[in-house]
């Protein structure tokens, strides 16, 4: 556990093993680099050819340096002055607490440049750290001492507002422990991570947070008609659930947001197989499930003013005698029929029953998030998540929440005109489409459920698993777009609920 503490030293003043400094591109002397007298540490940048660009960094020990308090200085690279952002800043810190895996104290002015905005630059720092150290080691048999830094002093001026600061800390550490957690859930094999195991964290989360939980088992589904839930789940040995969540930050009479997440905890296609590189990183097929129970989580400990539900599907996707098989028709929570011609598209048939319980509760919108179509990573690449909305205000308040905790999201259009392409001559819709647009055809599936709702969907099948390691990132679970959700979360209990 890493202590994150405001100070307003001078940055040559604070006895750190390790003072980390900012440089622009030139190289460019950051916040609090021209504080270190006894040294010119530009000259010693450019010396080393080091051009301030993001990425490179710099270590120089302190070798006597008159008045240097710290043991060392690391000059990390931030690219161009004017373009640095809170993204920057979180990279930037990221790599260091990535390559310092020891028990180390650190004293930094990276807060001091990344934008306009000091709580998302301080929340950025304190995002960057957690979030670089973040390893999963709990199936090795020989594990590496722990990663995080013991004590990080954020340095700013005295003029910071030193309780919007503390609160910044507290957010960033909210949402990146969380985040931590999704990425463990997602990075557990998926024979240790089934339903009901998912069901059980969200319940042992719920209990320790605060927040009302009911976990629907396979027989109560059966019986309040989620056919999809159930009839996805039916090859699998492991059983579906539904893990509903509630939490209660404003008055009942206040439209509550309403969450959902694909949680499939594997994908192996059920009879409709995939081939076997395909299946190699399905167990990440619950990412969404498990961003849902972290933004449900780190909006308990934040206490905002909004009423936030979740209704979140999980089901194992396996093949076998008793496996739903192409053909069949599954009846979906409120009667509507899907037939199911390719039992590989199983994300839409379990959250058309989570989509269409939530608009039950008539909130004032729904957001679903969900690793749901290979299409989507081929439009957007693997760090950029879509979104398809049938409101383009919520569509855009969620790409701006995205942007600015930096898991970039983009629109891809809700196009009504390829809703033929779903039309079942069996049943009310099929599902699956052409072999083109099916990030869109999809979405089209999960709209027919939420009726006049407004409705976000985030298909994160790109970004929720990192197949390389990133600034702070290893390969494996990323969490996203927990940072984005409980943004857009914050940011709409800071405004009165739009008139239904
Ligand atoms: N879980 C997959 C989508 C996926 C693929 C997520 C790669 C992450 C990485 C989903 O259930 C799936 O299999 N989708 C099919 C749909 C098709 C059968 C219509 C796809 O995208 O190929
Ligand atoms: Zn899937
Ligand atoms: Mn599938």
């Amino acid at each position: 556990m890493t202590t994150f503490v405001h100070s307003t030293e001078a940055a040559s003043a604070v006895p750190a093993d390790v003072l980390v400094l900012p440089v622009f591109e030139g190289p460019e002397a950051g916040p609090g680099v021209k504080d270190v007298k006894g040294i010119d540490l530009v000259a010693l940048a450019r010396e080393a050819k080091l051009k301030g660009k993001a990425g490179e960094s710099l270590l120089v020990p302190n070798t006597g340096v008159e008045g240097l308090a710290a043991s060392s200085v690391l000059l990390v690279g931030l690219g161009r002055r004017g373009e640095a952002s809170p993204d920057a800043v979180r990279r930037g810190i990221g790599r260091v607490a990535r390559q310092l895996s020891k028990r180390a104290s650190i004293a930094t002015t990276l807060a001091q440049a990344g934008g306009r905005s000091v709580e998302d630059a301080v929340q950025a720092v304190v995002e960057g750290v957690i979030l670089g150290a973040y390893r999963f080691d709990r199936y090795k048999s020989k594990t590496e001492d722990e990663a995080a830094l013991e004590r990080v002093t954020i340095l700013g001026p005295a003029r910071w507002n030193a309780r919007a600061v503390r609160e910044a800390i507290r957010r960033g550490e909210v949402v990146s422990a969380a985040t931590a957690w999704a990425r463990d859930m997602v990075n557990t094999p998926a024979a240790d991570m089934t339903p009901a195991v998912i069901a059980g964290e969200a319940q042992a989360m719920a209990k320790e947070v605060g927040l009302e939980v009911k976990v629907w088992t396979e027989k109560e589904l059966e019986k309040g008609g989620f056919g999809g839930i159930v009839g996805v789940g039916r090859g699998s040995v492991n059983p579906p659930r539904l893990i509903e969540l509630t939490y209660r930050g404003a008055a009942a009479s206040q439209a509550p947001i309403a969450l959902s997440g694909k949680g499939i905890s594997f994908d192996s296609g059920g009879l409709s197989i995939k081939p076997a590189d395909g299946m190699e990183t399905m167990k990440c097929d619950m990412g969404g499930a498990a961003s849902i129970l972290a933004t449900m989580r780190a909006i308990a400990q934040l206490k905002p003013k909004v009423n936030v539900i979740a209704a979140i599907p999980s089901a194992e996707n396996m093949p076998s005698g008793a496996a739903t098989r192409p053909g069949d028709v599954l009846s979906h929570r409120g009667g509507k029929t899907s037939e199911v011609l390719n039992t590989d598209a199983e994300g839409r048939l379990v959250l058309a029953d989570a989509l269409a319980y939530l608009a039950e509760k008539e909130p004032r919108v729904i957001i679903d998030t969900a690793t749901l179509t290979g299409a989507c990573m081929v439009a957007l690449g693997a760090d950029v998540w879509g979104v398809l909305s049938n409101d383009r205000a919520l569509a855009r308040d969620l790409i701006a929440a995205g942007e600015a905790a930096g898991e970039p999201g983009w629109e891809l259009p809700l196009h009504r005109p390829y809703r033929k392409l779903i039309d079942s001559e069996v049943a009310d819709i099929k599902n699956i489409g052409k072999r083109y647009g099916g990030a869109i055809t999809a979405a089209l599936f999960l709209a027919e459920f939420v009726g006049d709702t407004p409705w976000a969907h985030l298909d994160i099948a790109g970004p929720a698993f990192a197949e390389k390691a990133g600034d702070y990132v290893p390969k494996g679970g990323t969490g996203v777009p927990v940072r984005t959700l409980v943004r857009y979360v914050l940011a709409q209990a800071a405004k009165p609920a739009r008139a239904g």
